[in-house]
């Protein structure tokens, strides 16, 4: 597999802990991501994947612990600033405008880097114009990318499970994000909607050269696809290393097993 180019660090997580009440979800958490990589969190349900990626995109503060993103330390983030950062996201369940089309879904992620003021976007005016023209072109590149021209125009909500996540990866994308976070990009697919949604995840992160951290259950794509893997079990980091060396983790395979620890 093609190893990222850097070594530098795009994300780094410092003994993170979050609790909702008595259950802790996170608990002294640490890892990084490297620029350019594809790096899979993986764990048995509850582990705390999900929360992570919250923590990481601002949704949910955490009680302790720091995240640095490109060189800045927080604490906390807010989702405004993490995806005007350059941090996009899909989500477990599939959030789209289930009523508007795939086309609209794609151009909504643009929204967000949208200069020119509202008002001027609605008298479609100068300068405000010529970066609507802009948006589109990227969005139709994005389409074009994503081999989804046959349903531009479909409501996403007549969809198949499978391009819904797809078009839901499009409005991701359309952030031009720096780090794309995918929680569960194939869940409930079948085994050719999973191919292809792991080619694409392999392209964007070629093409685009874009850092992707992948939350999956399917073992063997998360092997197939990551650089490195870090393994949640309840809210604790148990493993952390390359496909192969986790893999083989005496712990790893315990929790997954469900031995009791
Ligand atoms: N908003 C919330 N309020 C209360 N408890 C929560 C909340 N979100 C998560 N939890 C709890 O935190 C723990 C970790 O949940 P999380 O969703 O992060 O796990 P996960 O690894 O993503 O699991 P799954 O594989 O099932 O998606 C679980 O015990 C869950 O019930
Ligand atoms: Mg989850």
């Amino acid at each position: 597999m093609r190893m990222p180019d850097t070594s530098e660090i795009l994300l780094l997580v410092q003994g993170v802990s979050l609790a909702f009440g008595g259950v802790k979800a996170l608990r002294d958490v640490s890892f990084d991501i490297r620029k350019g990589e594809i790096r899979a969190i993986i764990g048995p349900n509850g582990a705390g994947k999900t929360s992570m990626l919250n923590v990481i995109n601002g949704f949910y503060h955490p009680n302790h612990g720091a995240i640095t993103f490109k060189g800045q330390t927080r604490a906390q983030m807010q989702p405004f600033e993490a995806s005007r950062g350059g941090i996009a996201r899909t989500f477990q369940n599939v959030a789209l405008f289930r009523g508007m089309s795939a086309l609209d879904n794609i151009m909504a992620g643009r929204t967000l880097r949208m200069r020119r003021g509202l008002f001027l976007q609605m008298l479609r005016y100068g300068p405000a114009l010529a970066e609507e023209i802009e948006h589109r072109h990227r969005v139709e590149e994005i389409i074009d990318f994503l081999e989804i021209e046959a349903i531009r125009k479909v409501p996403v909500a007549r969809l198949p499970y499978g391009l819904q996540k797809r078009v839901e990866l499009g409005r991701a994308l359309a952030m031009e994000p720096d780090l794309l976070l995918l929680d569960e990009p194939m869940a409930g697919m079948n085994l050719e909607e999973k191919e292809d949604m792991s080619r694409f995840i392999v392209d964007v992160n070629n093409h685009y050269g874009t850092t992707i951290a992948l939350i999956e259950h399917d073992m063997a794509v998360v092997m197939d696809l990551s650089h490195r893997v870090a393994v949640l079990d309840h809210g604790v980091k148990i493993a952390d290393g390359t496909p192969d060396e986790v893999k083989k983790n005496q712990g790893v395979i315990d929790a997954y097993l469900g031995v009791a620890h």
